[in-house]
């Protein structure tokens, strides 16, 4: 069922290259090969498609003949049918409910959710931290917060521990050779992910039974225990609970990184520091709002460009489900299909100096094509969260900005590590210093 297709020759080394490092691997690929990178491992056929056309068809144009790939599939051991990981017509029963809450005209009201924890974080937060961690805890609060009304601190961070603990297993299973193998063989690792899923259950089954007991609100835990189907039927318990736990999983770990990424560039580049206070400081001596989005446009850019260069989710996997044709190619069914979000955003043809940090990118009115630049992916599986994220980041960094200054304490650009997401190795070492805004506590 091969395809011939330009790529690294031979299997061992492409293979322990792409385990050892994928992201490295798929931007030297593409720009040695062009668009369209093949390597075959075993019998798992993988192509890397960068070119617009051919992402367009993957994730539009022709996205029936394709469903998650095997990786994205095996994260249902956590989030079982959410709508992460299901398809067809379950998928979009789940979309029609959830996605409402999350429009942009209703996301306005979680604005004062975002500021309030930015807030408390620079009233609690100095001295030299690890800015990924806290960032970590920061975006985990507002999803429990915002999401789910939750008031139990103690089982928020539980949960934030078990994500940890399911990321670890996950890369540790994606950087060995039990990548390879069958789901079905009782790997440690995955084993470990089933342990720590077990937990996210419980204490998501805790959150439910805690928020039924008390009155009802616009948040989203709420209308998902309100929401009624096409034949009038409710979530059951279990499709509440793979919903919770897509929700709380997503929803926090991108935007961190987003947090973390920008505060590094922001920390290289001194002058677009500079710009940002102004920015924020122009808004006068006041917390931000939802209503402050558009004279935020510079953060906006710096949240943007650090998601050019660091995109939290650097890669889309798909799997065809028959033959089809991408561009001169036909992929026979079973392919694995990637999109490279990160080789593209560093595509020389899309963006001129493309690993050069350039928030003016994103206010020069510079034509940019539909399918250059997607952080939160496209076409009918993009980000369901995607305005929640990025008024939340815009939020978070203006007023972490305004409330303390950062030093980074390590100067060189952060190594890289790729699981399900674009992590920084060893974290983000900062030294948070109050300024008189944070010290005197934001009104
Ligand atoms: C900077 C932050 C974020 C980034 C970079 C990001 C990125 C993405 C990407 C690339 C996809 C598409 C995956 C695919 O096509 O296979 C996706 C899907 C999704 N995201 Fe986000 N995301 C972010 C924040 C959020 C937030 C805050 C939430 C929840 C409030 C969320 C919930 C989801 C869900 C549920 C899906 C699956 C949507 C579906 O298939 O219908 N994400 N995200």
């Amino acid at each position: 069922m091969g395809v011939d297709l330009p790529g690294p020759r031979g299997t061992l080394r492409p293979l322990l290259a792409f385990n050892a490092d994928p992201v490295g691997c798929l931007r030297r690929w593409h720009a040695e090969f062009g668009d369209v990178v093949g390597l075959r491992i075993a019998s798992i056929q993988l192509v890397s498609l960068r070119g617009a056309d051919d992402v367009a068809a993957v994730l539009l144009d022709r996205q029936q003949a394709f469903v998650k790939d095997a990786f994205t599939r095996g994260l249902s051991r956590v989030l079982g049918q959410g709508l992460l990981t299901s398809e067809g017509a379950h998928w979009r029963g789940r979309r029609k409910l959830i996605a409402p809450t999350l429009r942009r005209s209703h996301i306005r009201h979680y604005a004062e959710v975002f500021v309030a924890h930015a807030r408390r974080w620079v009233e609690r937060v100095e001295g030299e931290v690890d800015l990924h961690h806290e960032m970590m805890g920061l975006t985990l609060g507002i999803v429990a917060e915002g999401l789910f009304a939750a008031e139990q601190a103690a089982d928020v961070d539980r949960v934030g521990a078990l994500v940890e603990q399911i990321m670890a297993a996950h890369i540790q299973t994606e950087r060995s050779w039990q990548m390879v193998l069958p789901a079905w063989l009782p790997l440690s690792p995955k084993w470990r992910i089933d342990r720590a899923a077990a937990g996210v259950t419980a204490l998501i089954d805790r959150l439910i039974a805690e928020r039924r007991s008390r009155p009802p609100g616009d948040d989203l835990l709420w209308r998902l225990l309100e929401a009624r189907g096409e034949g009038g039927h409710a979530l059951d318990a279990e499709g509440l609970r793979d919903e919770s736990a897509t929700l709380f999983l997503a929803g926090h770990e991108t935007t961190a990184l987003a947090l973390t990424f920008a505060v590094e560039l922001l920390g290289r580049h001194p002058d677009a520091m500079g710009r940002l206070r102004a920015e924020v400081a122009a808004l006068g001596d006041r917390l931000p709002t939802a209503d402050d989005m558009p004279a935020l446009a510079w953060t906006a850019a710096v949240i943007k460009e650090a998601m050019r260069l660091y995109p939290p989710a650097w890669v889309i996997g798909r799997e065809s489900v028959k033959p089809v044709a991408i561009g001169e190619h036909t992929l026979p069914a079973g392919a694995t299909v990637l999109v490279p979000i990160d080789a593209m955003h560093r595509d020389p043809a899309r963006f001129p100096d493309p690993g050069v940090f350039r928030p003016e990118r994103w206010l020069d009115g510079a034509p940019r094509g539909r399918w250059d630049y997607l952080p939160f992916g496209g076409g009918a599986r993009v980000c369901v969260g995607n305005h929640f994220a990025l008024m939340e980041a815009v939020l978070v960094l203006a007023t972490m900005v305004r409330g303390a200054r950062f030093e980074l304490l390590r100067p060189t650009p952060p190594r890289l590590m790729a699981s399900i997401t674009l992590r920084p190795v060893d974290g983000l070492p900062v030294r948070v210093t109050r300024t008189p805004a944070g010290a005197a506590g934001c009104e």
